[in-house]
């Protein structure tokens, strides 16, 4: 049975129009004339025990107002939500019991207490028996490196610190799911693979199942097997990431600065020509038919280069790209 089910789910919000400028600003304020979007648009899935699951989109796609109706926080204006057998809004508090959600934003816990304490009054409130509580924190004060954060308040914390006190918070009643929205923002390498390392080892030792939803697509390589991609409210693909890496991967783009203009060039064999400014060029290449130093060098054989850059693909291009390709989620989708 699937741990987490939706169906054709969807959240309208309806939002006040306003045209630019102080006149729009007064226009809308006197007679606001209202418009609905679609954040979440007829989005079905479903996830089974022990899965993570990358959940990803560009900015306002929908992928917090997805987690945040998983939680129960917002209502579904139509279709449906299951989690572990039950509608999460309406039972709210059996559903807390079993869920834990990071939103890697803002905070859940105490800014003014030291740690420690914003930590046991989340044991208390989850009723989490003291052995099982003192056993957890051990188990986390190795996994998250705790110790040298539990006497400091959260207000003091660098986002990294931060982070792993909000995961152990969350984890510390053992939910069987776990939303993570954003859990490496901001952070530098070390503190992000610090994080993946936790969130993998909850999900493979405990069967933790974790959605995760992240712009850094390193984290989404090192953890999720298996993405939803979401667009506009609506799900345009859910597969694997092997799929996505082989389809996609496979393109990388270079751009060149140029002293001179760069319109007369004749590219070199295998690539596209993306930008068209004058005294720069951007090339798209396949890595498999190609290299990054092959058409290095056939560039420069014609222009003076001042400097070059290889771009990594990140999340944008590769929806662009489903797009392009037609890659339609039946394709990757396990359970179509
Ligand atoms: N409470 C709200 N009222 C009105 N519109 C909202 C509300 N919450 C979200 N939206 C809109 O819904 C859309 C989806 O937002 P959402 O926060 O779910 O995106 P997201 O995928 O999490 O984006 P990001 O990557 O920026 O976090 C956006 O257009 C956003 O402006
Ligand atoms: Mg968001």
């Amino acid at each position: 049975m699937p741990v987490i089910r939706t169906e054709q789910l969807t959240k309208i919000f309806r939002v006040v129009r306003k045209e630019p400028g102080l006149r729009g600003s007064l226009k809308a304020l006197v007679r606001p004339r209202f418009e609905n979007i679609a954040a979440v648009n007829q989005v079905s899935f479903e996830i089974d025990a022990g899965e993570i699951v990358g959940y990803i989109g560009v900015n306002g796609a929908g992928k917090s107002t997805t987690i945040k109706m998983l939680t129960g926080i917002l209502v579904p204006t139509s279709g449906s939500v299951q989690v572990l057998g039950r509608d999460p809004h309406r039972q709210r508090v059996a559903n807390a019991r079993e869920i834990g959600a990071v939103f890697g934003q803002r905070t859940q816990l105490w800014w003014d207490l030291p740690f420690i304490e914003s930590l046991a009054l989340v044991g208390r409130i989850y009723e989490v028996p003291p052995a099982r509580y003192r056993q957890l924190l051990k188990d986390f004060e190795d996994t998250l490196g705790l110790s040298e954060l539990l006497h400091i308040p959260i207000r003091n914390m660098s986002l990294g610190q931060k982070m792993r006190a909000e995961l152990a918070a969350t984890l510390i009643h053992e939910p069987r799911v776990v939303y993570l929205d954003e859990p490496t923002i901001g952070l530098d390498l070390l503190a992000k693979e610090r994080i993946r390392d936790f969130i993998r080892e909850q999900n493979r030792g405990r069967g933790t199942t974790v959605l995760l939803t992240t712009h850094d697509l390193g984290d989404i390589e090192q953890l999720c097997p298996r993405v939803i991609i979401i667009d506009a409210g609506r799900l345009i693909y859910d597969g694997p990431i092997a799929t996505i890496k082989e389809r996609f991967g496979r393109h990388r783009e270079i751009t060149f600065e140029t002293s001179e203009a760069t319109t007369a060039i004749e590219l070199p064999r295998d690539c596209t020509r993306l930008a068209a400014e004058p005294h720069r060029l951007t090339l798209r290449f396949d890595r498999t038919r190609t290299t990054a130093s092959q058409i290095a060098a056939a560039v420069m054989e014609q222009i003076e280069v001042l400097d070059f850059s290889l771009a990594e693909p990140d999340l944008a291009s590769i929806v662009r790209q489903i797009y392009q390709g037609g890659l339609r989620e039946v394709e990757g989708n396990p359970r179509s």
